[in-house]
């Protein structure tokens, strides 16, 4: 194995046969996250063994209601949404889950969220764990963010 930290999805990148268990998953990085890498809608990160994909998330912006905020937020923001980094999506290919590497792609995802907290107007991370994977991502969810 040959893993490499989480960088920026490039053209070399091997995606082919990605399948982390999810279709949804899966067909958002083989069809859909190069072309929002270019467009710039959403960013992806990937861990890579060589150069095949091994883990991915997704990054993008958006806003919350402040309804929707933890009471904490809405007390300090008021009444205007609330800005967010959005991680859209999260996977692991089924070869090597079980590794940390999932847990090394959140910890990224919040890294660089807090990054651009520095320089732009950013509140939270928000996500929307699918199904059984909220127990995975315990603290981001709007609410309690
Ligand atoms: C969820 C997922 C990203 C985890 O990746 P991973 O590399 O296997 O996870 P890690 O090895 O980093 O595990 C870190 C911790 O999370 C736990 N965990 C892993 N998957 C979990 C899940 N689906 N639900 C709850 N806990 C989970 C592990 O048991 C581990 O806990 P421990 O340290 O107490 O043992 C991966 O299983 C996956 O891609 N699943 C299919 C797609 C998916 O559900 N994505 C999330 C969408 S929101």
């Amino acid at each position: 194995m040959n893993l490499r930290r989480p960088h920026a999805l490039g053209p070399h990148h091997l995606v082919e046969g990605f399948d982390c268990g999810k279709t949804a998953l899966n067909d958002w990085l083989l069809r859909h996250a190069r072309k929002a890498q270019n467009s710039g809608s959403a960013k992806t990160f990937v861990v890579t063994d060589g150069d095949r994909v091994t883990g991915y998330f997704s990054l993008t912006i958006g806003q919350i209601d402040i309804l929707e905020a933890a009471e904490h937020i809405r007390q300090e923001i008021g009444y205007y949404p609330v800005p967010v980094v959005i991680l859209a999506r999260l996977a692991v290919s089924t070869l090597y889950q079980g590794r940390v590497i999932g847990l090394g792609l959140l910890k990224d995802a919040i890294r660089r969220t807090m990054m651009m907290a520095e320089h732009a107007g950013i509140r939270a991370m928000s996500t929307h764990p699918i199904d059984e994977a909220a127990r995975f991502i315990p603290a981001l969810s709007p609410r309690r963010s």
